[in-house]
């Protein structure tokens, strides 16, 4: 039976910093953020946006055209917490209507966790092939003003149809998985900005990737010749890049092209968001539905990256039909519609966002009428 994902909707809250304006800003040469990051554009999620209503936002892309009575789970991936004990998952179900009999719950594992949820929804339809399961991840990062990290912050979240005989793209089973309990990044309890130590943590993925990536075509008996695309969590494009190169280190000239045409495909969308954490890969892969031209049957291989640190490959087939299920020129409205803020107002949001509203304080969004934003709370109960 072929498992995979069947739908996929891809949320970005409706304000940018351009690049050059922020490499300005901070003294930096344009094209250390345009190519030596690989990044042009960075969402700003204000306080009316946090993983909640970005993982609904997500959603409503595709709610219409499902069966939501099927949903047996919802799991929701997140280093965006918003409470420590209850789901995001539940404000999810009930605003989307959701049936009581649904199980669901929160995974935390870094960037990795919307790949956790994935392989959870996987076993689980392969075991209730008449249900489906929702995926979502969500998430705003946040390293801080004037810092290295900066220019790697975003935010946004994707979420995933997981069913039986799916449209999009059909998983293969088994993976390549290896952790190390390491700290190259990681975000206690009282911050609400990630510590990094920026230089260790690219070489930790990158060495993930060459071990796993080796270890699954070890046991999958492939050659990266093989595959039509591999894609990557996007911390920032230029992560990517490395490790592609590594990929194709050893290839002819006709593997390189696919595999560098097919990354390029699948960054377009990180350019102008940025990091957006457990979702990355998976905007990636929206990213190579919609700007590459792989044939069904492509063979895809995808490689997530959580810090602390986990890393797993693993590869799907694309299904006939799958550019019906992407919607390029919604996802283009979408990054058009975002207001560009100078760096001083996106300074101003970026630190209002740090603290929590009043209680009883109530927030208006200024977005779009029918987005789903977070209007504070009432008697510390989110509205
Ligand atoms: N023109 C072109 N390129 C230039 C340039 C110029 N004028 N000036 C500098 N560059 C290049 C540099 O040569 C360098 O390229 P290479 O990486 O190919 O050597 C690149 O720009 C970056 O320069 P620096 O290394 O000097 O950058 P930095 O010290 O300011 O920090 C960073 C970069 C470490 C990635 C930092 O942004 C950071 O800490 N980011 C957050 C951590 C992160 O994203 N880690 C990724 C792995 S962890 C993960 O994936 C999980 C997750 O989501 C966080």
């Amino acid at each position: 039976m072929r498992v995979g994902i069947d739908k996929i909707g891809l949320f970005t809250p409706n304000k940018y910093v351009d690049m050059v304006d922020l490499a300005h800003a901070r003294n930096e040469d344009p094209n250390k953020y345009l190519i030596g990051i690989g990044q042009s554009e960075m969402s700003v999620a204000d306080q009316t946006q946090d993983a909640v209503s970005m993982g609904i936002n997500a959603t409503m892309k595709y709610i219409d055209r499902i069966d939501k009575d099927k949903i047996g789970l919802l799991v929701f991936g997140t280093e965006s917490g918003i409470d420590q004990s209850k789901s995001a998952s539940l404000f999810v179900k009930t605003a989307l209507k959701l049936k009581p009999e649904v199980r669901t719950f929160e995974v935390k594992e870094a960037c990795f966790g919307l790949t956790a949820a994935l392989m959870i929804a996987r076993d689980f339809v392969r075991v209730h092939p008449d249900q489906t399961a929702m995926v979502i991840g969500s998430d705003i990062a946040r390293y801080g003003i004037g810092t290295a990290g900066e220019v790697t912050q975003g935010a946004g979240s994707v979420s995933m149809l997981i069913k039986a005989d799916p449209a999009i793209l059909a998983l293969n089973d088994g993976h390549s998985a290896y952790s190390e309990d390491i700290n190259d990044f990681w975000r206690p309890n009282d911050s609400k900005l990630a510590m990094v130590d920026g230089k260790y943590s690219t070489q930790v993925y990158l060495d993930f990737f060459s071990k796993t990536f080796a270890d699954y075509k070890k046991q999958k008996k492939l050659e990266t010749n093989d595959f039509d695309a591999i894609i990557y969590h996007l911390p920032f494009t230029k992560m990517g890049l490395k490790a592609n190169r590594l990929a194709v280190a050893d290839q002819d000239e006709a593997t390189t092209e696919k595999l560098q045409n097919s990354f390029d495909a699948s960054k377009q969308l990180s350019r102008r968001v940025g990091n957006i954490y457990t979702a990355s890969l998976y905007m990636s892969l929206l990213s190579l539905l919609e700007n590459g031209n792989l044939p069904t049957g492509a063979l895809v291989g995808l490689f997530s990256y959580g810090s602390g640190a986990m890393g797993e490959f693993y590869s799907g087939n694309l299904v006939e039909g799958y550019k019906k299920e992407v919607n390029a020129a919604g996802d283009e409205k979408m990054l058009k519609r975002r207001q560009k803020v100078s760096v001083p107002e996106y300074e101003e949001i970026f630190n209002t966002a740090l603290d929590d509203p009043e209680d009883n304080e109530e927030l208006t969004s200024d977005d779009e009428k029918g987005t789903w934003y977070f209007a504070g709370t009432k008697g510390n109960i989110r509205q």
